[in-house]
């Protein structure tokens, strides 16, 4: 049984539906905001993780930025009234379109991840007159120990101008009339929990810094992407993640140059211990070793155990029944749309409220409509 959830008002509501509990939000990103001020650390939120707009209202009003990934999340950190200032746009696959819409706006930077793509920025940023700030993604090749799905800074990853390319690189951009090179860009991967990872990458960094100054090449911006991991086990023990902890490795490990600037890109660990996916059991099927509860959400509202074997903790919100072991899974004809295999729960029937935590980031946002379901609504703890 977990109270912190309004289990009346959350059972008048159509379920499946995301749930989101803005107090920890707002204690999330207060925290965040605190331990970077510390040390002047520069905050951009990673707006694939989630572009709910009541989200994105409170992330504004603590004054991050935004990390996008492609030209639809540029144009709607905009609407949601980020200052372009604040947008900087990575991706490998940058369409001429999104790299028109990011200049036409002065966007405060391109990470950059090929000679190629540099060439037409500078192209595009040539025929209308403009200079286009970069930062090159350089794949520092530190492994991130995490999912192979998440982890993006190897150099057998797409992601990123390997270290051998990087001389090609700063010849290129030493030609280019209309890009500005302001930084250097890095991303590992997601959902890290060990944080030596991260000091790990410091180091990199400051050997890849070497290299840039012997050139006379001074980055302003050094760019650590995101990746912070957060406790899928226990969300009621580790509500926050210790950003504490993190932000003072790069504090202890990176050699900062006089008035460079370290910039952060954070998804998951803002936004996905306030969300919550509330579905409720539709029936409870005898199974060859445990029960079958299946439930009335699916991996069409939350894919990532279906995609990476991730898992989330389920409650059932109504019972406090003695345990016994489930299978949880949804209504979507595919045998992967399971949310845990053996989970111990109170005994559980039809028509329970069943809570599927940590699924603020990466949850709503990459939702589909397979079978031809509805996409998913959302409630706030603020307002039901
Ligand atoms: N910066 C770049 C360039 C990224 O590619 C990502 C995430 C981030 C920042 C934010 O990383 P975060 O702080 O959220 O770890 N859908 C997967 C995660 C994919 C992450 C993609 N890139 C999942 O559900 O686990």
């Amino acid at each position: 049984m977990n109270n912190n959830f309004p289990l009346k008002k959350l059972q008048n509501i159509r379920t499946p539906y995301y749930y989101y509990d803005m107090e920890l939000l707002e204690s999330t990103l207060k925290k965040v905001s605190e331990e970077a001020r510390k040390y002047n650390f520069t905050v951009h939120y990673a707006i694939k993780a989630n572009a709910n707009d009541r989200i994105l209202e409170m992330i504004r009003s603590f004054g991050f930025g935004v990390d996008c990934v492609s030209g639809y999340e540029v144009k709607k950190a905009l609407e949601a009234g980020f200052g372009n200032k604040g947008v900087v746009f990575a991706g490998v696959g940058k369409a001429d379109w999104e790299i028109e819409l990011g200049l036409d706006n002065d966007i405060a930077c391109f990470n950059v991840e090929s000679v190629p793509e540099l060439e037409i920025i500078n192209e595009i940023a040539a025929s209308k007159g403009k200079t286009a700030n970069v930062a090159i993604r350089i794949n520092p090749n530190v492994n991130a120990n995490t999912h192979h799905y998440i982890t993006t800074g190897l150099e057998e990853n797409k992601f990123g101008i390997n270290q051998w390319d990087l001389e090609k690189v700063t010849d290129a951009i030493s030609k280019m009339k209309h890009i500005n090179l302001e930084g250097l860009h890095f991303h590992i991967g997601s959902q890290i929990t060990d944080l030596t990872t991260f000091r790990d990458l410091c180091v990199r960094i400051n050997e890849l810094q070497k290299w840039f100054i012997s050139r006379q090449i001074y980055p302003k911006i050094i760019n650590v992407g995101g990746g912070l991991g957060i406790d899928y086990n226990d969300p009621n023990q580790n509500p926050i993640p210790d950003f504490e902890a993190y932000f003072k490795i790069f504090n202890d490990f990176l050699e900062l140059k006089p008035d460079q600037e370290v910039h952060f890109e954070l998804g998951r660990s803002l936004v996905a211990q306030s969300g919550n996916l509330i579905t409720k059991v539709l029936y409870v099927k005898e199974g060859v070793k445990t029960k079958f509860a299946i439930v009335d959400a699916g991996m069409t509202e939350l894919i990532r155990p279906a995609l990476y074997q991730a898992s989330h903790k389920i409650e059932n919100l109504s019972s406090v029944a003695t345990e016994e072991k489930y299978d949880v899974v949804g209504p979507i004809c595919e045998s992967s749309d399971c949310f845990g295999k053996a989970l111990s729960l109170p005994h559980t029937s039809r028509g329970d409220i069943i809570a599927i935590r940590s699924a603020g980031a990466y949850g709503e946002i990459m939702a589909s409509q397979y079978n031809l379901r509805e996409l998913p609504k959302s409630f706030f703890s603020d307002t039901i």
